[in-house]
């Protein structure tokens, strides 16, 4: 047992439940004993409402109440966190499902699956992780008298945790970061959730990874899984026998259940440990052993590359206005992670005009995966109008990249992030602003 900071004191929050169109209000109450926020990841809401300090909504400080009013215009699996320095990584995350009026929903059961990374109470702070990262950065400097050497960040070629992501480039980092445990829907592998249904059963799983600094490979045991979704859009339905899912990323899958008790495991890339729950549709089946790895595990996961979008989901086919580049480098010594050579501090957000279709070249130059976010939209892998899916975060392999076009029709000042929350913090951030 740890005591942190949780949404109503629960790890996940409770999910929001709303049909594509509604207005929500949300009276949000900071107990908290430092300013927070909260931003509503996924949805493509009116900007003052987007929960970004300094940029687009207020910071709610200790003791203080902020009234969001908005109307939610897409279906899909979304979340919601804080946007306030590594305040992520502890417990402040929950699912914001939004329901889609046009859709069958051609399932028995819908099981929310929330993966994290965690450390707070259990291992050092969030930014007990974040000073040493720096302090271990510089300590590392060569030249400096601490300098304990260039520490070089090497790719683990082929072993767990490879495979090919969008457009080349092999993925195979392991983070920044070793935690102690990793979760699903707030449970250690150690005391996980039973999920229950009968053989036979479909069932759709929202997958959402709300780690800060980890990347899953998710299977459930001696099944196949149909993927139909990532971040909300619908995808034409893909078989596989495991995911890979980013931090931030989410895939919504179905799956037919056999009869029996099958473990269901989100394995960090490139790190000790697994976050597993159980499904069981037979009360006599024997519970799976900890150590059991799905089979499914060994061969390559599903990754972005292998969607493509679902009819009627694409954006309209037109040119881009123009091209502007995402360059994302950065470096352990000293430890900081920049978006076209600068830190936030120091960026030049990207600019688009309203009705403009705006293309961003995503190019990976380190050695890393990084999620990148855009709020406020999302945009189309590839071209406007093509076959790649619809997205708001997208896993860029290490010197890999992503060509991506968005429809700018929402008019504000938009945050463009990696979603490794140390990666941002040290960095990784831009905006995109609206000419007016
Ligand atoms: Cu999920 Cu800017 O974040
Ligand atoms: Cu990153």
């Amino acid at each position: 047992m740890v005591s942190t900071w949780a949404y109503g004191g629960v790890i996940p929050g409770k999910a929001f439940r709303v049909t594509a169109g509604d207005r929500v209000k949300v009276a949000f109450h900071n107990d908290l004993p430092e300013p927070t926020s909260v931003h509503w990841h996924g949805l493509a809401i009116r900007n003052d409402m987007d929960g970004v300090p300094d940029v687009t909504t207020p910071s709610v400080d200790p003791g203080q109440r902020f009234d969001f009013d908005f109307v939610v215009p897409d279906p899909g699996t979304h979340w919601f966190h804080p946007h306030t320095g590594l305040q992520l990584d502890r417990g402040l995350y929950a699912p914001f499902i939004v329901d889609d009026p046009a859709e069958p929903g051609d399932y028995d059961h819908e099981w929310i699956v929330v993966l994290d990374d965690w450390t707070d109470g259990v291992g050092r702070s969030p930014e007990q992780i974040f000073d040493d990262l720096v302090a271990a950065g510089r300590a590392d400097v060569p030249g400096t008298d601490m300098g304990m050497g260039m520490r070089m960040r090497q790719p683990d070629m082929g072993g767990e945790g490879s495979g090919m992501g969008v457009d080349g480039g092999m993925m195979s980092d392991a983070g920044d970061v070793a935690y102690p445990l990793f979760l699903i829907n707030g449970r250690p592998a150690s005391d996980p959730e039973v999920l229950h249904a009968r053989p036979g059963d479909r069932v759709r799983v929202r997958l959402i990874n709300a780690g800060s600094d980890t990347i899953f490979t998710v299977a459930l045991a001696g099944h196949e899984i149909t993927v139909t979704h990532t971040d909300g859009y619908p995808v034409r339905p893909e078989d596989t026998g495991a995911i890979r899912i980013g931090m931030g990323e989410r895939y919504d899958a179905v799956v037919e259940l056999g009869d029996g008790a099958f473990a269901l495991i989100a394995e960090p890339v490139g790190k000790r440990g697994s976050a597993r729950a159980i499904v069981r549709t037979s009360a006599a089946a024997p519970t799976p052993p900890a150590s059991q790895r799905p089979n499914e595990l060994a061969g390559f996961p599903l990754t972005v590359s292998a969607l493509q979008v679902a009819e009627g989901a694409a954006l309209p086919a037109r040119e881009p206005v123009g091209t502007q580049p995402l360059a994302l480098s950065g470096s352990m010594t000293p430890y900081v992670w920049t978006i076209n050579g600068v830190t936030y501090e120091e960026a030049m957000p990207l600019t688009i005009g309203e009705g403009q279709i705006g293309r961003l070249q995503i190019s990976n130059m380190s050695m890393m995966s990084h999620p990148i976010h855009l709020h406020g939209h999302t945009f189309q892998i590839g071209a406007a109008g093509g076959t790649g899916p619809r997205k708001d975060t997208v896993l860029i392999p290490p010197m890999g990249g992503a060509t991506v076009d968005f429809a700018a029709e929402n008019p504000g000042q938009w945050m463009i992030h990696c979603h490794n929350a140390y990666h941002a913090e040290a960095g990784m951030m831009t905006r995109l602003e609206y000419t007016t």
